[in-house]
């Protein structure tokens, strides 16, 4: 192996991309998944990153910049890093991490301040200072549960419809929803078409449905189910949303209600999903929580100063970075009534110490700094202060990404 050259790659290369993409992934990426990766290459020319060896192209990744909610609503654009891949042939020998470092010097010298994923392995990015940012994961409830006599639900219909008299209406209720909640991604049409795509590449009818209240939308799959007892099909929900917990009481009241089914499913779902607390049987819910979407600064006083703190904080805190050393060192944070922070060099004693990955995990708001102390993962000089840094940090409702991209 010659040494390796990372470069972002040109249009020109699409084919190359896509041939160590897919024998990356064993051949197993569907013609309509690497249509959707040839379409998202065209339209965003220079987010490719390609490693070299030699003239030989043998490991990639897509780094698209997009826009995200920060805490206080702050929409900020990121690093969405995906579709990274290392030829089977010249595995292990640090392609991949010579494409991770090049991509983190890379947006500590350009921009943007963080950088997002979805990892297909847990172990794979914690050694660059990556860090779980939301906690999502697997929630069933069984058909027909109840919700609690008294639970607000909002007036108004729920409507089925079609696919296309769905969409815009969906698509207005999403772009006003997505501030106010950290971590969704703002979408164009790939995101939709990625997050609402059929199988068999559309050659099937549709088994999406579409439920709509003035306040919010609901788009489910079925997935068939026949048991010796008749039809239980499970609901899969792929999207919701709702512009408050009254709406969100209305979707779910309307799918956990609907007949030949026997569970509803919500794959995304946080901890704090309200409907588990709307239930008039909690053992009619079961959930799986676990990491989410994982966030990594590359500029910690920018990023830092980009979102928003629930209260005021003043506090000096000492940062390891084995990957960008502008990031370590002493830092002093200071937050206004109104969340705003300015973050700048600090001196003296730091109030918390901890490395770069634990500021990825705590950034969104959906992991406790208390959680990380507790863990040993932050040192804290006082456990007091430790509990306003936590407050100011935290976030409600937690953070959630809305699409595994
Ligand atoms: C995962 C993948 C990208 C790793 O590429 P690679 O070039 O072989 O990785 P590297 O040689 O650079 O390894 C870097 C480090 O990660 C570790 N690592 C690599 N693959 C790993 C895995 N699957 N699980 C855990 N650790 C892994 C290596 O041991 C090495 O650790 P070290 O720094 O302590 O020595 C590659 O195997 C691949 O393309 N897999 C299929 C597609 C995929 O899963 N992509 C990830 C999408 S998020």
């Amino acid at each position: 192996m010659t040494e390796l050259r990372v470069t972002r790659l040109e249009t020109s290369a699409v084919d190359a991309y896509l041939t160590v993409l897919n024998d990356a992934f064993l051949g197993q990426i569907p013609p309509a998944g690497l249509v959707r990766e040839r379409a998202a290459f065209h339209a965003r020319p220079g987010a490719h990153y390609g490693v070299f060896d030699g003239t030989e192209l043998v490991g990639v990744a897509a780094a698209p910049t997009r826009p995200m909610t920060l805490p206080g609503g702050i929409v900020a654009q990121v690093s969405a890093v995906t579709s990274v891949a290392v030829s089977p042939s010249h595995r292990r020998r640090g392609v991949f991490a010579t494409l991770v470092r090049h991509q983190l010097a890379d947006l500590a010298e350009h921009g943007p301040v963080l950088s997002a994923l979805w990892p297909s392995q847990g172990a794979l990015y914690t050694r660059f200072g990556y860090a779980p940012a939301t906690w999502q994961g697997p929630l069933v409830v069984r058909h027909g549960a109840r919700l609690r006599p008294g639970v607000p639900i909002a007036e108004g219909r729920v409507r089925e419809l079609p696919r296309q008299r769905a969409m815009a209406a969906i698509r207005e209720l999403h772009d006003r929803i997505a501030p106010s909640h950290a971590g969704w991604l703002h979408r164009d049409d790939g995101h939709w078409t990625l997050l609402l795509e059929d199988p068999v590449g559309g050659a099937a009818p549709s088994d999406l449905r579409f439920a709509l209240h003035d306040g919010g939308y609901l788009v489910y799959r079925v997935v068939p189910k026949v048991t010796p007892a008749g039809r239980r099909h499970e609901l899969h929900i792929r999207d919701l949303a709702a512009v408050d917990t009254t709406v969100r009481a209305a979707l779910w009241r309307h799918v956990l209600g609907l007949d030949l089914s026997g569970s509803v499913h919500f794959e995304l779902s946080t901890p704090d999903e309200p409907v588990l607390h709307m239930l008039a049987d909690p053992r009619a819910a079961e959930q799986a929580v676990r990491d989410g979407m994982w966030v990594r600064l590359a500029d910690v006083p920018g990023a830092l100063a980009l979102r928003r703190y629930r209260t005021a904080l003043s506090i000096t805190f000492s940062v390891t970075d084995a990957l960008l050393p502008g990031n370590a060192g002493l830092w002093r944070l200071v937050a206004d009534e109104s969340g705003k922070a300015v973050v700048e060099r600090g001196s003296g004693e730091p109030d918390l110490a901890l490395d770069v990955a634990e500021l990825g995990a705590v950034y969104l708001g959906g992991t406790s700094l208390a959680a990380l102390a507790a863990a040993g993962r932050v040192r804290a000089r006082d456990p007091e202060l430790l509990a306003v840094a936590d407050a100011a940090f935290g976030h409600t409702p937690l953070p959630h990404c809305t699409i595994v991209f």
